[in-house]
């Protein structure tokens, strides 16, 4: 911007947190990102996307800063998000916006930031609304969740405390003891031995990703096993709904470990296939199963689009898990680090970048 010494018509900030999905989003229907099948995840805290919108009047660009650093790399995804917010709220190209935002965990560190900066960005957007329409919306997470799935779709799920689902509005009664749309997420009641719920970011690569989330969904059309698949996770969508509110961590830690595997498998059976596993991956995870049969903590992975693992345990289980984890990063001898993460409390109000 040429002259950002003028005083914004509105100013806001949010800060909203990543989350891991239990239940895997992998395909897409017609739409924007609208699922392919229905997806849960836990809400996490520590790995966070603070965002500060400034909103001067009169036409414009998006200036964006990413960390205090002029960004323009990042421009044309940011602008591709609001030029479908632009869709539901046509005044935006009225604005020429200053949008600042800084993540918690390293750029470089594996771990996707779309869902969080998505997600901040989003509650800017649904805040700035408040404003122009002049008056509160009873709705605002619903609809910063639906804003933000326009972004990503991963990070609509991002907008709740402790957990969310996302998708299956067409599921069959017998499976939807909710009702659950597929524009937007909602939070989801889930046992108080969840709230506590660790998950420590076991980083093995730092590597950039060889095939991105988007394209990975878009290969999913042409995959040989994308129906069984839809069907499979439309299961596990609804046990994964049931086992969180009951507290049966060990069923839900075999579905979850199931759920990760399965959405590198059809990576794995795309046309063509690939490999987002590195062999760090493989040896964590024969480790891990090694240690729970071994020591019966309740200890489990899963994995997102990457190499990475989240090893996922109840806080009753923090002692053994973490001796096991740190044994593991000394094992690695340097090249992998963990991000000490947990299920947090959602989207924060008013930050300082
Ligand atoms: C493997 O939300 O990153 O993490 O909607 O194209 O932005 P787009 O994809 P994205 O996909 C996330 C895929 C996943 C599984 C999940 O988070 O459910």
């Amino acid at each position: 911007m040429s002259d950002i010494k003028e005083t914004p018509y509105f100013e806001t900030s949010w800060q909203a947190p990543s989350n891991i999905a239990l239940v895997k989003y992998w395909g897409k229907k017609e739409g924007i990102q609208i699922p392919a099948n229905p997806s849960v995840s836990l809400t996490l805290s520590e790995a966070h996307t603070k965002a500060r919108l400034s909103a001067y009047e009169g036409e414009g660009d998006i200036d964006l800063f990413f960390e205090g650093q002029k960004m323009p790399s990042f421009l044309p995804k940011i602008k591709k998000f609001f030029g479908f917010v632009e869709q539901h709220l046509p005044w935006l190209k009225d604005f020429h916006f200053k949008l600042e935002t800084s993540n918690s965990f390293p750029h470089s560190a594996g771990i996707a930031s779309s869902a969080s900066s998505m997600a901040a960005m989003a509650l800017c957007l649904v805040d700035l609304e408040e404003k122009v329409i002049g008056k509160k919306r009873e709705d605002f997470f619903e609809r910063a969740s639906f804003f933000a799935r326009l972004g990503s779709g991963s990070a609509c799920r991002s907008l709740f405390a402790h957990a969310a689902s996302w998708g299956g509005a067409l599921a069959p009664k017998a499976y939807s003891h909710h009702s659950f749309i597929d524009e937007s997420a909602t939070a989801i009641k889930i046992h108080e031995r969840f709230e506590n719920m660790h998950d420590s970011i076991f980083v093995v690569s730092k590597r950039e990703k060889k095939v991105s989330s988007r394209a990975g969904h878009g290969l999913m059309d042409n995959n040989p096993y994308k129906e069984a698949r839809f069907r499979h996770a439309l299961e596990n969508w609804n046990y994964c709904l049931e086992w969180l509110e009951s507290g049966q961590w060990n069923l839900l830690g075999s579905l979850v470990e199931e759920e990760a595997l399965t959405l590198h498998a059809m990576m794995m059976a795309s046309r063509p296939g690939y490999l987002l596993m590195e062999p760090e991956t493989i040896t964590m995870i024969h480790r891990l199963r090694e240690f729970r049969a071994r020591t019966e903590t309740e200890i489990y992975f899963t994995l997102d689009a990457g190499p990475n693992l989240h090893l996922l345990y109840p806080h009753d289980q923090r002692e053994k898990s973490w001796e096991f984890i740190q044994e593991c990063v000394a094992e690695f001898k340097g090249d992998a680090f963990v991000i000490d993460d947990q299920v947090g409390l959602g989207p924060v109000k008013g930050c300082t970048l």
